[in-house]
């Protein structure tokens, strides 16, 4: 059986991203690339809404986390965090700066802007937030943190791994300094590549602590050759299957890809109340739901081997699990990339019939009819 993936990334491939790595090697010093690469780059500044230098690193989300904190910050950072992704830039700032403040939240909550202000006001060379907290479900408040950043002259580091391509991110509007978006996610590519933009307030504060290979200036140096190339040998397969997903998102325009993620987490959220289940976030702001996850909470009476693992086998449909201290306690069905209705649909219809199987969920269509509400059928 045909497995669908619906976990938040990787994602499906497209056929036309598949084929595109079943293609003999280039020369990457050659025109070729360098046409490649310069499409690249553009699409990805579209993506982004950025005039920044876009670099693109053969490594995947985390090698991009990596590069903007070694290249931009050697004095003290501060972390916010209320998932697992933003623990991740705790870890990479500890190796890097000489101090790094910690600004927890509690896993699926928003973050405290009050809080935020108060650690900034105390002085920072940077602060890092996660966009879109993949391990609960949360959109946490870009435009809001960037501003602060910006009062108290700090560089604002933002993780768009997994809402750039899906979601609005929009980097010169806001003012993030340094954005990270990862290639299999919601650009609908494979894994194993990252890109990030950096603003020009970044490239004034370089640390030259960098390791080697992950030294943005080499990047934005050989981007500057002609042809366009990168340092070091790129990982070609993935480039030519990121040219295919970016042609993709040309074709389909960033506008209706946005609204499109936002409509099938939309009918994803209402499906699983509908069903009597409870999201995992806590949240006033209902803007505040991740466009491209849903978090939900493990209900009474199915374990988490039970839900995943059924619908799994019995209908091919991969989920996610709770990462770390949520493991068991939530899942999570991922809409990122180029999965449309009827992927959702079978993940629901799949998810819906495992729960009335095992008598969690008492009426079998309630969870399908709210998604149809909203993708209209
Ligand atoms: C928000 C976020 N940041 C960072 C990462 C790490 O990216 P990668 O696994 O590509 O290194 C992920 C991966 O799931 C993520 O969801």
């Amino acid at each position: 059986m045909d497995e669908l993936l619906m976990i938040p990334g990787p994602v499906p491939l497209h056929p036309r991203v598949m084929n595109a790595m079943a293609k003999q090697m280039i020369n990457h010093r050659g025109d070729e690339f360098g046409r490649i690469m310069d499409y690249c780059v553009e699409r990805l500044k579209e993506i982004f809404a950025t005039e920044n230098d876009v670099l693109i690193i053969s490594g995947s989300g985390t090698a991009g986390m990596e590069a903007a904190i070694s290249n931009f910050v050697s004095g003290k950072l501060v972390c916010i965090q209320n998932g697992k992704f933003g623990e991740r830039f705790v870890k990479i700032g500890k190796r890097y700066c000489e101090s790094v403040v910690e600004l927890k939240f509690e896993w699926g909550t928003s973050i405290d802007l009050e809080k935020v202000e108060m650690a900034l006001s105390e002085g920072a060379e940077a602060v890092t937030m996660v966009h879109n907290e993949t391990s609960t479900g949360i959109l946490n408040p870009a435009r809001e943190v960037a501003k602060l950043a910006e009062k108290y002259d700090a560089l604002f580091i933002l993780d768009a791994i997994t809402s750039a391509g899906g979601d609005e991110v929009r980097v010169d509007d806001w003012g993030v300094d340094v954005a990270v978006v990862g290639s299999q996610k919601c650009l609908g590519a494979p894994p194993g590549i990252s890109a990030v933009a950096v603003s020009e307030r970044a490239w004034s504060r370089l640390t030259g602590k960098a390791p080697y290979y992950l030294d943005l200036e080499s990047y934005r140096n050989s981007l500057e050759k002609t042809p366009s190339q990168t340092p070091y040998t790129p990982a070609l397969p993935l480039f030519f299957a990121l040219y295919e997903a970016l042609k993709i998102i040309e074709e389909e325009t960033m506008e209706k890809r946005i609204k499109r993620h936002r409509m099938l987490s939309e009918g994803c959220r209402k499906a699983m109340t509908a069903m009597g289940l409870e999201l995992f976030p806590e949240l006033n702001d209902h803007s505040r739901y991740s466009n491209t996850v849903t978090a939900i909470k493990m209900p009474e009476g199915i374990t988490d081997d039970q839900l995943r693992g059924t619908v799994k086998k019995e209908f091919g449909v991969i989920i996610a699990g709770g990462q770390d201290i949520l493991k068991g306690r939530i899942f999570r069905i991922g809409n990122m990339g180029n999965v449309g209705v009827k992927e959702m649909i079978t993940t629901i219809s799949a998810v819906e019939s495992v729960l009335y199987r095992f008598g969690v969920v008492k009426e079998m269509g309630r969870g399908m009819e709210s998604a149809m509400e909203v993708y209209g059928g």
